[in-house]
């Protein structure tokens, strides 16, 4: 198993993520599927070390023998629709990373954090016909729920887990 580790993302994680994520397979099932530029990426790391230091947690950049995979971490649902007032857990690699067990490995660490920070339930919004990320829900224990649909049409699983 690679050894991984979590930190709240460094200002110069924004360029690892914008590469990573300039792939419209890793877009696929994420949001309107578009792939973002660096600013955005930029302006996404500030608002996670802003929520880390607010709350302790964020979308932590995923490291594996050193280098950046991706991210991983917990964050509160910012859409109008869905579970509104919910933490979700959330996680994102760069294609070379698949297939290794990181994403379950980064995600089992936040959900930890979560834990230890007296959270007491997440959930984990799953467009429904990504398997890859259903099964790392899965086996985090999550369970199934609600179907949504997003404003785009797109269907959304709402996967839940308790925290003890
Ligand atoms: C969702 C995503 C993070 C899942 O990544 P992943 O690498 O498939 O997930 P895991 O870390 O759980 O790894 C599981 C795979 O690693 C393999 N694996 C190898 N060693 C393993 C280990 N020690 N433990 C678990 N799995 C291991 C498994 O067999 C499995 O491979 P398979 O997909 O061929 O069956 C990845 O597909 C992704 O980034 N997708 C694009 C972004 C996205 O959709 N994010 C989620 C939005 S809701």
């Amino acid at each position: 198993m690679t050894a991984v580790e979590l930190r709240v993302p460094t200002n110069a994680d924004a360029d690892p993520w914008f590469e990573l994520f300039d792939d419209a397979e890793v877009m696929r099932f994420v949001g309107s599927g578009e792939v973002r530029d660096r600013e955005y990426y930029a302006g996404l790391v500030h608002g996670q070390q802003e929520l880390a230091e607010r709350t302790g947690l964020c979308l932590f950049s995923v490291v594996s023998d050193g280098e950046v995979a991706g991210f991983a971490g917990i964050l509160p649902w910012s859409h109008p629709w869905g579970p509104t007032g919910s933490l979700e857990a959330g996680w994102r690699l760069g294609r070379r990373f698949w297939g290794r067990g990181l994403a379950t490995a980064a995600a089992r660490i936040a959900v930890d954090l979560a834990r230890e920070r007296g959270i007491e339930r997440l959930v984990s919004m799953i467009h429904a016909d990504n398997a890859a990320s259903v099964a790392v829900a899965q086996r985090l224990g999550m369970t199934p729920s609600a179907l949504h649909r997003s404003p785009a049409g797109a269907p959304v699983r709402e996967f839940g887990l308790l925290l003890d």
